[in-house]
């Protein structure tokens, strides 16, 4: 087969594998992946979903499976989760996506209040129909003012913003140019909408231009839309966004970026990956999140031309058929993005940064690898899955909350820490954090005997 042609096969994934040689002495908690289970034939569902909570309960049992945990209180700097299997764990917190440390902040809890004394807390509709509050309508503008592109639509997640922007707008014979890690809610909706998905490897700008000619000269008839991301949410890096644009623009094809990680949280102005290449407001359609920000659900799509807006309204499904953002929602998101764009938002950023660089450094100096630039993802290389499920059992215990991503989610043994950072990490506790990373690492290896 074309390799170009190929359809992704997993979320993120970027080669898939179907099967983790075995590594002696390890049990069945450190074995095995939760592609395995996806891959099961057989008549009967109900068995194939057994097979998979059988092995992820083996996991929750052995304090390796750290996923599904609840938090006690507010998501700050520090933080209590508690596991699935009810081991409570106090410490220093990188595991919300909280970057400018706004969920409590007076204004924007002020600003719920009164939402929630005008309209009650339910929109009671989607968009299409009769879900809008009049705040709506004030966010889209000022979301397009900050974005300097005239029009957005609201969604009432970011995923759902991903998934319906291409669902809405590529048609079964159109073609997606997608970069093979872009985010899950990005290979969904391609899927959905076609089957002519070309996956490029990732940030390859040379291999989208060899793509976009080969695609042209085969189909001529067609769109194309190339998708990518501002700031990839398990690496941290970010692709050339003026040369992608150029190279959509010269072959007739429109460009759409994901800035769910970058929207507020970099560029002088909170302008993210855009603004930091000078490409705000130049881009063909964008399209974020605000749960990482802007403390709350919710996600959107911008662009410049009116008549896409209407289009996706009919044609972007989650638009069209979910409720819409709660008032309280809009006005948390509104109140943030005021923040954002402000002295003090540019402080936060500030404070954000040097925790990031701080945290990057720390790790650094214990030897530890860390991908990608600095941006509030800080993902920390820990190499086997194995090693990794008991490093971050080992942190926990010693107090340090981050998550663990694995294989499906990144590559075979290329299993990462992601710490997130916020604007309320101090360097000191960024420092103590790495020392704990350290530490477990070091700990994990001899218990496993992998490196
Ligand atoms: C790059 C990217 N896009 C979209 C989303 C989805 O955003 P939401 O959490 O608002 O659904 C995420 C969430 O993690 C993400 O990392």
């Amino acid at each position: 087969m074309d390799d170009l042609l190929d359809r992704p096969t997993t979320e993120n994934a970027p080669a898939p594998v179907t099967t983790e040689p075995p590594t002696p002495g390890l049990g069945a908690e450190l074995r095995g992946s939760s592609f395995d289970f996806l891959t099961q034939p057989g008549t009967d569902l109900a068995a194939k979903a057994q097979a998979f909570h059988a092995w992820a309960q083996h996991r929750t049992q052995h304090g390796v499976f750290p996923y599904g945990k609840r938090l006690g209180g507010r998501p700050g700097a520090t933080a209590e989760l508690t596991l699935l299997d009810g081991q409570r764990h106090a410490g220093l917190n990188f595991s919300s996506q909280e970057y400018l440390s706004l969920a409590r902040h007076p204004q924007v809890c002020a600003a719920a209040l009164m939402a929630m004394d005008r309209y009650g807390v339910h929109s009671a509709g989607s968009t299409a129909l009769a879900g809008n509050v009049e705040e709506t309508t004030a966010l889209e503008a000022e979301l397009g003012e900050h974005l300097r592109m005239p029009e957005v639509l609201l969604f009432p997640t970011g995923w759902a913003a991903g998934f319906g922007a291409i669902k809405g707008l590529v048609r079964e014979t159109d073609h997606v140019i997608i970069d093979q890690l872009a985010h899950n809610c990005l290979h969904e909706g391609a899927k959905a909408a076609t089957p002519h998905i070309h996956l490029h490897r990732h940030l390859d700008v040379n291999h989208v231009e060899r793509l976009l000619q080969r695609v042209r000269r085969r189909d001529p008839h067609n769109g194309i839309l190339v998708v990518t991301e501002g700031c990839f949410s398990m690496d941290a890096d970010a692709p050339d966004l003026a040369r992608l644009q150029a190279l959509a623009r010269a072959h007739g094809a429109l460009l759409l970026a994901d800035v769910a990680h970058d929207l507020g949280s970099l560029g002088a102005s909170g302008g993210g990956q855009l603004e930091l290449q000078g490409l705000l407001g130049q881009v063909d359609l964008v399209m974020g999140s605000f749960s990482k920000t802007f403390a709350s659900n919710g996600g959107f799509v911008a662009c410049h031309d009116r008549a896409i807006k209407e289009y996706l309204r009919f044609y972007a499904a989650p638009n069209t058929f979910s409720n819409a953002l709660s008032p309280v929602q809009v006005a948390v998101v509104r109140a943030c993005l005021r923040l954002v764009r402000s002295d003090e938002g540019a402080a936060r950023r500030d404070r954000l940064m040097q925790a990031i660089l701080a945290l990057r450094s720390a790790l650094g100096t214990h030897g530890i690898e860390v991908l990608g630039q600095p941006s509030p993802i800080v993902p920390v290389m820990l190499g086997p899955d194995a090693l990794a499920r008991v490093a971050c059992r080992e942190m926990g215990a010693a107090g340090l909350l981050a998550n663990l991503v694995e294989y499906p989610a990144v590559s075979l043994n290329s299993a990462r820490l992601r710490m997130q950072v916020m604007a309320d990490h101090t360097p000191a506790l960024c420092a103590t954090a790495a020392h704990i990373v350290a530490d477990a690492l070091a700990k994990a290896r001899g218990m496993t005997g992998l490196q």
